[in-house]
């Protein structure tokens, strides 16, 4: 039997890789009740305004006028481009924010598209989340921020790479850069810049971080091989990083009792994350008709996947919505006065007298899977409990262990 052609393997790996991780999520779970988009945007919008300081203050804070100050690590793209839009056009330009990412172009194009009435304090910081020295330094510039109100993490890439391309940290370890992407530069940034976030909810104000990952949809995590230096591959590491990330919003919740911590899975998005995959883009080295089979390929995919997708715009309304409705503290005022506008809730098991199983809707305002100011949002914002959550005590104590060994490496 005849072997298929190298690129002609990869593209069909890449396809099968990208609509198991990124589609089936969408055909499997059935939107959950929420309320309507546009009443979303409206409670968006309220809440935005009254950051903006046209109301008395959010979360009861006495300061609640101060400008609101956003950073959007990943920002320069896709869903966490749309969260920087829409924060703008939300707080009517007077919130501050600041874009993190390696594309300084697309960022300043961004900063100036909002330009007309933004802060001009906007500003965006370079840099490689890959390269733990230009992390330090990013960490650097952020940390000269009077606080953080919202820390939104959204960098990623999609690639079938081996964990070939990783790089060496300091410590002679191996870190997979795409896992750094996904993870550990995460934490990293999370852990350095906490105090910044503690600043604002000393004044009252949201202290909030969101990663974005797939949860709901991750493994049990593999310890005895942390990190995946021995098991790494793309399957792998997409079912690793969602628990990583459940585990990480959870630690750090436990760590800071102040802060509200989450992990959510935005659906499935229309952005260039396929498009600008490195596994992809290796491919156009290739002779012709590689390249051009490739990209219809790519076109046809979009074609075929648009009407289970939803535009980043649209995500990043369900994903405020989710960052706005999560506190410790139930603030009750996102969605209030906002008509038609109801709380998530979620389906809990509970066991009647006679011993039968029901299901009974709650609504979890202090955080998911039994921890205060964690929570693990779906792509409507709506809070996903303990569905498929792995976070045991131990489990989650090793993997918060190893990252602080490889991190201070
Ligand atoms: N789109 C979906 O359907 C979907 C579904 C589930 C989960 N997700 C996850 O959601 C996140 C955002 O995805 P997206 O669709 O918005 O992707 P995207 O449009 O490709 O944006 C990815 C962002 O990550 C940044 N980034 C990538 N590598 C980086 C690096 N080494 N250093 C610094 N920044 C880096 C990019 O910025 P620069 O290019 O400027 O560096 C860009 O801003 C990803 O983690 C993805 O896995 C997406």
């Amino acid at each position: 039997m005849s072997r298929l052609p190298f690129p002609v393997l990869v593209l069909l790996s890449l396809s099968l890789a990208y609509s198991s991780v990124y589609l089936l999520p969408g055909y499997l779970n059935p939107p959950p009740p929420v309320p309507s988009l546009s009443i979303v945007k409206s409670a968006n919008h309220a809440y935005g305004a009254a950051l903006a300081g046209n109301n008395s203050g959010i979360n009861g804070g006495d300061r609640g006028g101060d400008e609101p100050v956003a950073v959007f690590v990943g920002g320069t793209s896709g869903i966490g481009r749309a969260m920087a839009e829409s924060f703008a056009h939300h707080t009517k330009g007077r919130g501050r924010m600041v874009l993190v990412g390696r594309n300084e172009r697309t960022a300043h194009a961004i900063l100036s598209s909002t330009s007309s009435s933004s802060n001009a304090k906007n500003q965006f910081i370079p840099c490689d989340l890959a390269n733990s020295t230009s992390l330090s330094l990013c960490i650097d510039a952020l940390s000269t921020l009077p606080k953080i109100n919202y820390l939104i993490l959204t960098p990623g890439y999609f690639s079938l790479h081996p964990h070939s391309d990783a790089i060496p940290s300091s410590k002679d370890r191996q870190v997979d850069s795409k896992l750094m992407v996904h993870y550990y530069a995460r934490w990293k940034l999370i852990h350095d810049l906490a105090s910044l976030l503690e600043g604002a909810t000393a004044l009252g104000e949201d202290g909030k971080v969101l990663t974005v990952s797939r949860p709901g949809w991750g493994g049990r995590a593999n310890l005895y091989d942390l990190g995946l230096n021995r098991t790494y591959g793309a399957i792998a590491a997409s079912l690793q990083m969602p628990t990583y990330n459940d585990f990480m919003i959870e630690s750090f919740a436990l760590l800071h009792p102040s802060l509200t911590f989450i992990n959510a899975y935005p659906g499935f998005v229309r952005t260039p994350l396929l498009s600008s995959s490195p596994t992809l883009r290796e491919l156009s080295s290739y002779p012709f008709p590689v390249p051009a089979l490739a990209a219809s390929l790519v076109a046809l995919a979009e074609v075929m996947t648009y009407p289970l997708s939803r535009s980043a715009e649209e995500c990043a309304e369900w994903m405020w919505r989710g960052v706005w409705s999560s506190s410790r503290a139930s603030n009750g005022k996102y969605g209030e006065n906002v008509k038609g506008y109801f709380p998530s809730y979620v389906a809990e098991k509970i066991v009647d007298v006679s011993g039968k199983v029901k299901e009974k809707h709650v609504s979890h305002k202090t955080g998911s899977a039994g921890i205060e100011g964690a929570f693990r949002l779906g792509a409507y914002g709506e809070d996903l409990g303990s569905q498929r959550s792995f976070g045991t005590e131990d489990a989650r104590r090793m993997v918060w262990e190893h990252t602080e060994s490889v991190m201070s490496a």
